[in-house]
């Protein structure tokens, strides 16, 4: 049996970071009786975040300790992701659903220690499913990436375009790897149980995320020298770097400069609530009418459909923070693609998720953390 949406208890894996810190904002503030359990290795990421996530949500000391509960462990640590299934097995407060964030995702560093992207995002994942398997947590959301679909050249891109062929790095391929897993884990599930599963599984795959919680409160905080776009000119913005280099001035686009299609952190945020609401919906479904329950396993884009250039993105920051981001022409990056942006009807069609939050919005959002929070979370650590 499954609970409903509303009143579940979601673990979150790697919730302490960028996109995890902004779905659980989502959860708590739209699914007022849910619980959210989050496991962190916090090597990435910052537990002030969750402190942030709970002045954001208003929750009172009472609500933190009921509503948003933290265990610092890693996901490839087998004896203590079990001590945590196993304790909420007995607590009354089941895991019902997971969505799992957890991972290494650093593009560039993938290409410099694969053999530590393939460990860590495979067996995290690998060590998730079997305790979800084991402790009936039987829904569940992968963070996946545009970037599975290699060098996809027919735009915009839909889900049945073709995965797996031309990723440059380590981190794209262990995407891609993890959703071949998945697809055979579910399928393995059918054969097993006679075709009756309640198995749910939704594989959402991001275009560009960036900006910001309009609070300010929790945005992005990359470790080091930013490997994207827009944490790099908004360091730019706040003065951290000079200028900003953009990789390449000649690819066949309106300006030159590479197009992608960048959404709102919140409402990629939204776009998970959306799936968990989607598969408790369609167990429903299958559960009403006279067909055996096979669960499922969903695929989704998660975008805006529209496709910006670099140069499109310098000028809605430099509106958003009211002065000039120097840049400077440079080489193309190797494994860049020109274009690339989602066909999200499917998402729309299915789960009813829609972007809707403009360039303007995720500029002004990312710069209101930018300038409250100039070194991200570390300063107001000390
Ligand atoms: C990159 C990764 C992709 C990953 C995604 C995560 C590569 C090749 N691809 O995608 O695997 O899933 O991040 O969000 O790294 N740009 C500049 N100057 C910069 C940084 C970026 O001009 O300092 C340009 C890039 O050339 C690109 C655009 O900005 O045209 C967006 O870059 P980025 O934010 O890194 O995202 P992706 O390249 O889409």
């Amino acid at each position: 049996m499954t609970s409903s949406t509303t009143n579940k208890t979601i673990l979150v894996t790697g919730g302490c970071g960028y996109i995890g810190s902004h779905t659980i904002c989502c959860l708590l503030q739209e699914l007022p009786d849910c619980r959210v359990v989050v496991v962190d290795n916090l090597v990435n990421s910052s537990m002030i975040a969750l402190d942030r996530v709970a002045e954001i949500c208003q929750l009172s000391e009472k609500d933190r300790k009921e509503r948003l509960l933290f265990y610092q462990l890693d996901v490839c640590d087998k004896d203590a992701l079990k001590k945590v299934f196993e304790k909420h097995a007995t607590n009354g407060q089941r895991l019902d659903a997971c969505i799992h964030y957890a991972a290494l995702k650093a593009v560039g560093e993938s290409t410099q220690i694969p053999l530590a992207y393939y460990q860590n995002n495979l067996v995290g994942t690998f060590v998730l499913l079997e305790l979800c398997d084991e402790y009936n947590c039987h829904q569940f959301v992968f963070s996946s990436s545009a970037t599975v679909y290699g060098a996809a050249e027919k735009m915009p891109i839909t889900e049945d375009t073709q995965v797996g062929v031309g990723i440059t790095n380590a981190y794209g391929r262990t995407k891609y790897m993890i959703e071949e897993v998945l697809k055979d884990f579910y399928k393995s599930k059918i054969l097993k149980d006679d075709s009756t599963t309640n198995w749910s599984i939704v594989i959402l795959r991001y275009f560009n995320p960036v900006g910001a919680h309009p609070s300010g409160l929790i945005g992005e905080d990359p470790n080091g020298i930013p490997n994207n776009l827009m944490p790099y000119v908004a360091q730019v913005a706040i003065g951290r770097r000079e200028f900003l280099t953009v990789f390449g001035n000649d690819y066949d686009t309106h300006d030159g400069t590479g197009v992608r299609d960048y959404l709102h952190v919140m409402d990629l945020a939204q776009g998970h609530l959306s799936a968990i609401q989607y598969m408790e919906q369609k167990q429903n479904e299958q559960q009403a009418s006279s067909d055996k329950s096979k669960g499922g396993l969903y695929v989704f884009n998660l975008g805006t459909g529209n496709g910006s250039s670099v140069l499109d993105m310098v000028k809605a920051m430099t509106k958003a923070c009211g002065h000039e981001i120097p840049y400077k022409i440079g080489d193309r990056r190797p494994g860049d693609i020109a274009t690339c942006y989602a066909d999200p009807t499917l998402a729309e069609k299915e789960m009813k998720w829609k972007a809707e939050r403009t360039l303007d919005e995720m500029c002004r959002d990312l710069w209101a953390w930018q300038s409250k929070n100039p070194n991200g979370f570390v300063e107001v650590a000390k």
